[in-house]
């Protein structure tokens, strides 16, 4: 069954069509990172505007490119392209007013096209990045999960089957690198700039603390951005580069040690990083080497499969629908969604 996907929590504006759950065939986005980057942070009044723009011309170019002739088909009024088999949008976690923009739009045409809406949880879809990728991953799977807004190891057992290792207790990974850019003048989005800088700085420049690094499986990221703004401060002529190599060596110290601590401790077969830190160049070579010493799989995605996407969504979407059945379509947006937990 192909299933349209629709993806428009936070700044990006995504449609895809992806055939059971695990064949891409079309996936389409549209970044408003320019349009926020002035600001040096997503604005939520200029997102939600931005993915009412965007929205129907990226689904156009999804269906186009899926094959599936379906824009044309609900301007003249006719039923669904027989290639359609449901719709899915993410409910959340995410920016209300932005989610409401793809769940309006995916409701609608399921309702159009006669066939069912599936509301996806955003951290679900993160955890598809993997099996769209690799369609042989070793189950179970650890996911450390890393976006902007959220930190989380998570093991998968099977599609649709998750159990919660570990969160943070307070910043997202990705949110660290942002506030810590912001910080240095690195500019918007923090992360990559952080990762530019870094290349020109000495890792072992500076001992910022791992925190948490040996208590368990939560983490925790605000006390060491608090920690660079106090050296910063104390040390005003230290150069930037050795500052960012420093905080990003910390970040992905604790990560990898965590990830593999989950791992081994769960018995997974695999490890697979997913959310936009999953980007970051050092993290996806310590997970390597960190994975090759210990004979675990290691699956990193590519880049476009780690930011936000809708490709993810539908596939999450996919194996929803097949357990959980169509979502009713009075379900709204729902913006502090919470991982599903089902082990
Ligand atoms: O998954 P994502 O696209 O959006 C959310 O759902 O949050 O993740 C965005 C986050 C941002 O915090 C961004 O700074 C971070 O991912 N990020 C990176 C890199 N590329 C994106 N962090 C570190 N290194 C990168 N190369
Ligand atoms: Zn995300």
């Amino acid at each position: 069954m192909n299933l349209l996907g629709i993806e428009t929590s936070c700044d990006e504006t995504a449609a895809a069509v992806v055939e059971d759950g695990r064949t891409v065939l079309s996936s389409v986005v549209s970044s408003q990172v320019d349009l926020h980057a002035r600001y040096g942070g997503v604005v939520p009044e200029i997102a939600g505007r931005a993915h009412i723009e965007a929205l129907l011309p990226v689904v156009d170019e999804a269906l186009a490119e899926a094959g599936c002739a379906a824009a044309a088909a609900a301007d003249a009024g006719l039923p669904a392209p027989r290639a359609l088999g449901a719709v899915a949008a993410t409910v959340g976690p995410g920016l209300v007013g932005s989610l409401l923009v793809g769940i309006s739009a995916a409701k609608s045409l399921a309702l159009a096209w006669d066939v069912p809406f599936v509301g996806v949880n955003h951290l679900e879809g993160h955890l598809y990045a993997a099996l769209l990728e690799d369609a042989d991953l070793p189950l179970p799977a650890v996911v450390l999960l890393v976006s902007g807004g959220h930190t989380l190891l998570v093991e998968m057992t099977a599609p649709g089957s998750y159990r919660l290792l570990g969160r943070t207790a307070d910043d997202a990974a990705g949110e660290a690198f942002d506030k810590v850019a912001r910080f240095l003048g690195l500019g918007y989005p923090g992360g990559p700039a952080v990762e530019r800088s870094a290349r020109d700085g000495d890792p072992a420049a500076i001992a910022f603390p791992r925190p948490m690094r040996d208590e368990g499986l939560a983490f925790s990221f605000s006390g060491l951005k608090t920690a660079v703004v106090h050296y910063v401060r104390d040390h005003p002529d230290v150069p930037t580069p050795d500052v960012a190599a420093s905080f990003q060596q910390a970040v992905v110290d604790v990560l990898v040690h965590k990830a593999l601590g989950a791992a081994r401790r769960s018995g997974a077969r695999s490890l697979c990083l997913a959310g936009g830190v999953a980007a970051n160049g050092p993290l996806r070579a310590a997970t390597l080497a960190a994975c090759d010493a210990a004979g675990l799989r290691a699956f990193l995605p590519s880049r476009s499969m780690c930011t936000d996407n809708a490709a993810m969504i539908a596939a999450a979407g996919y194996y929803r629908l097949a357990s959980d059945g169509p979502t009713p379509l009075d379900a709204g947006a729902v913006p502090g969604l919470a991982f599903p937990v089902t082990a």
